[in-house]
Formats: structure tokens, sequence, C-alpha cells
């Protein structure tokens, strides 16, 4: 996962947000915040990797701090199911 952090940023760097696509354009109005939460997400991997090799105990959190920087980004830059194209 904290590898495909790396693939994001090139993935959305061409403009899509016509189609089928739930990509809000607020990925390309702010950049800046899009890949901080790229940044935030390969952290949060990577403690996630890190807390299941040396510190079990900590896999729960590092499992929780996973799931939140997946909504972080999801809450600002994709769009809400009832808008989603696949609901057209
Ligand atoms: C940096 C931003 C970002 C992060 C971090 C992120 N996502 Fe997403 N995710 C998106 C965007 C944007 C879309 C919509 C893409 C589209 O429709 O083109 C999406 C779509 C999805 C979808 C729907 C895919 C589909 O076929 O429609 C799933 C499932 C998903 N993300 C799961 C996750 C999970 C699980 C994590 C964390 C482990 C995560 N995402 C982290 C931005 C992010």
């Amino acid at each position: 996962m904290a590898d495909s952090a790396k693939l994001m940023g090139p993935a959305f760097k061409q403009k899509v947000s016509a189609g089928k696509t739930d990509a809000k354009p607020e990925i390309w109005s702010d950049w800046a915040k899009f890949e901080k939460a790229i940044a935030d997400y390969e952290k949060a991997a990577s403690g996630l990797a890190a807390a299941a090799r040396l510190d079990p105990a900590a896999t729960g959190a590092a499992v929780k701090a996973l799931g939140e920087s997946c909504g972080g980004c999801h809450e600002s830059f994709r769009k809400p199911k009832e808008q989603s194209y696949k609901n057209r």
C-alpha cells in the first residue's frame, strides 16, 4: 500500500473529471492538499507495515490510522455514493 501511494500522484496528474469517475474536480483545484492526503496515506501504510513487523500491540491503532487516511482523502476528493457515476 505504501508503494501504491507513489502511483497516486502520477495516476491523477492528468485531469479526468468527466465520464466514468468519482474523482472530484477539487483534486486539480487543490492539488497541494491532494498531495498531502497521498503523503498521509503513505505514512499510515508504512506505519502499519512497521507495526505489524515490530510492534503487534500497536497494529490495531495503525490499522485505524490507515482507515482514517482513506476517509480523509475520500471526504475531500471522492464523490459521495449518492453522486457516484455508478448510480446514474
Ligand atoms: C489521496 C486520496 C485517496 C486515498 C488516500 C485513498 N483513496 Fe480511495 N479513492 C480516491 C478517489 C479520488 C477515488 C475515486 C476515483 C475515480 O472514480 O476515478 C477513490 C475510489 C476508491 C474506491 C472505489 C473504486 C471504484 O472502483 O469505484 C475504493 C474501494 C477506495 N477508493 C478505497 C480506498 C481505501 C481502502 C483506501 C485506504 C487504504 C483509499 N481508498 C485511499 C482517493 C483516495
